[in-house]
């Protein structure tokens, strides 16, 4: 999705530019297509670069790095509203030139303002929702003479999710909006800035300020004011030190993030569990859930999956029935039978996901359902506007693949259902040793597998009872970056139509527990008596390695650790893949880190 960024500083800045290519570089993650800066000087005067491309590209062709002044602003484009093309990446530019502004997130009736815009006499280059915004605020500030007052009318055009940053040439100070996109203001020495993402403000700062939504701010270098976007109220809001480390934003020395990732698994469990103990978070979570009518766990892609493996262990722990749903499908499904005591279980690494957010509006909307969630970015939209969260505490996670926090998300369900189970059933403790002993142990086997798999273009993974969630994402995570296709499903659905793809040397990938061990032999023997190539992951056991032509090992025990062993040779096969296709697995084609979009 699109990133925002802006800085204003105390007097001009000959490393305006590079900061701003750096806040560029780390927003990358979230998948783009175009750059632009716009750095404006002292005098006022606004210097606007920006077009298609990498950062490095751009940079290279524009001399983004070389720009000078006292503020700034930064935009990653990821297309929804216009093809990718110069006229429409950001920042833009009102009719006159002295407004620029940049967007993240939809503004859904673009159309019909361009239109009315266009008629008013608005001078419109581009087919851009950001360039809408900028128009927005230009025909009230041309009314009013007032830029605050014109951001707080121009949210009465703009229908949809998004946050902006806006500038005027004579003003030394930015605007920043935030209607549901996600929004960070950093408080630094000799500066303030402003982004829609920690990471590039934690390069610079520690000191954040969440912005909520229905709120703007104006910002200069040495001071800002926080305001109700309707009301014109000022809030006040102190900065706050941000515990996740700028660290997570660098590679550390790995290839790719996703690796970097992927290996620091033991001690984000460690941190997470740590994290269980001394806090009295958990018991008031339980106890919430303890009392719901029914209980919903709501995900989107992998943290879906975290929800679908959640469901066994609420189920087989506790008791307790917990309905898995895609956040996308949550109110098309159940929306009009949710009541008030029902409760969602959002979960999200980002904690600003659409489909979820969606949830979350529909259930505040009709007093219907309370909101809990499982999330890993600290001041997103779903920590503020959950009525109780547990974090993942996996710092951030910058490869768009999903690793580390899948892992957390499912350690937190079975920290969450043992507890509700009255605690002791599992011994939480040895899960960063196991996960550790599942990488040192599997990862020079799928290696090599990765290599042999290289020429396939499609096989299937296939779980059963406490694995099927990690087949799904098994899958996912091929799918993701791997670009095969690939499906998980239900061991024993294979039978009911997808076995008719098998043919000698066809992969399928089963994973398994010990106890499910003879019902999965059963579905091993359907694909290998039909010559399909079946590799297995489960801890030893004589009669699934019997039937399997390739066997990984994990070195677990305890039933209950599986899915979360199981989930690392996975991660390493998607990874090793990966990158034996020269792909950047970081940053796979065309999509993003965080789906602000519908
Ligand atoms: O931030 P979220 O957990 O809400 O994101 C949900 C999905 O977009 C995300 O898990 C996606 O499927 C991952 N990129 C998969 O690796």
């Amino acid at each position: 999705m699109c990133g925002i960024f802006g800085i204003v500083f105390q007097k001009e800045h000959e490393d305006l530019g590079r900061i701003m290519v750096q806040a560029a570089y780390s927003l990358t993650y979230r998948g783009y297509d175009s750059v632009g800066c716009a750095a404006i000087s002292t005098e006022g005067r606004i210097d606007l670069r920006k077009d298609i491309g990498r950062v490095e590209e751009v940079d290279g062709k524009y001399g983004l790095s070389g720009m000078r002044g006292i503020r700034g602003l930064v935009q990653l484009r990821w297309a929804t509203f216009g093809v990718p093309a110069q006229r429409n990446s950001q920042p833009h530019l009102d009719c006159d030139g002295d407004l620029v502004g940049a967007h993240n997130g939809n503004v859904i009736n673009t159309i019909s303002l361009r239109e009315q815009f266009s008629e008013e006499g608005h001078t419109i280059r581009g087919e851009n929702d950001g360039e809408i915004i900028v128009h927005a605020v230009e025909r009230h500030f041309d009314r009013l003479s007032d830029l605050p007052g014109a951001i707080m009318a121009a949210v009465g055009d703009l229908k949809g999710d998004y946050a902006y940053v806006i500038s005027h040439q004579a003003e030394n100070a930015i605007y920043a909006v935030k209607m549901g996109s996600s929004l960070y203001l950093g408080v630094g020495e000799g500066f303030v800035c402003v982004s829609s993402d920690l990471p590039s403000i934690l390069e610079l700062t520690s000191n954040i300020v969440t912005i909520r939504d229905g709120e703007f701010l104006r910002f200069s270098w040495d001071q800002y004011q926080l305001f109700d976007i309707h009301s014109g109220q000022p809030i006040e809001r102190r900065p706050e030190r941000s515990p996740h480390t700028k660290e997570s934003a660098h590679k550390g020395g790995h290839a790719h993030f996703m690796i970097k990732e992927i290996r620091e698994q033991p001690e984000k469990v460690a941190n997470l569990l740590h994290f269980l103990e001394e806090s009295a978070e958990l018991p008031r979570f339980t106890e919430a859930l303890r009392k719901a009518g029914r209980l919903f766990l709501v995900g989107s892609g992998t943290s879906y999956h975290a929800c679908l493996v959640g469901s066994y262990y609420f189920n087989k722990l506790a008791g307790l029935a917990a309905i898995p749903v895609p956040a996308g499908a949550m109110v098309e499904q159940y929306g009009d039978s949710l009541r008030p005591d029902d409760v969602l279980l959002c979960v999200s690494q980002s904690g600003e996901t659409k489909d979820v957010i969606n949830v979350l509006n529909y259930c505040e909307r009709r007093r219907l359902g309370q909101a809990l969630a499982f999330v890993n970015v600290l001041g997103s939209t779903l920590s503020m506007r959950s009525r109780n969260f547990l974090p993942l505490v996996c710092d951030l996670e910058i490869s768009v693949p999903a690793t580390k926090t899948f892992t957390n998300q499912l350690v937190l369900f079975l920290a969450v259902a043992n507890a509700l189970a009255g605690g002791g059933k599992v011994n939480l403790q040895a899960i960063p040793g196991l996960i550790e002993d599942t990488l040192a142990q599997t990862e020079p086997r799928i290696r090599q597998l990765a290599q042999e798999l290289l020429p396939v273009n499609d096989f299937y993974f296939l779980g059963y009872g406490l694995t099927h969630g990690i087949a799904y994402e098994g899958a996912l995570k091929t799918k993701e970056v791997v670009y095969n296709h690939c499906e998980g499903a239900y061991s024993s659905e294979f039978k009911h139509g997808p076995l008719a793809i098998v043919y000698p040397g066809y992969p399928v990938i089963f994973i398994s527990t010990v106890e499910d061990a003879e019902m999965v032999s059963s579905h091993i023997n359907e694909v290998s008596c039909r010559r399909g190539r079946v590799i297995t992951v489960a801890p030893p056991q004589p009669l699934l390695e019997k039937y399997s032509s390739d066997f990984i090992a994990l070195p677990v025990e305890d039933y209950f650790h599986v899915p979360i062993a199981a989930t690392i040779p996975l991660q390493l096969l998607a990874y090793y893949m990966s990158v034996g296709r020269g792909i950047d697995p970081d940053f796979p084609r065309n999509i993003s880190k965080t789906l602000t979009v519908d």
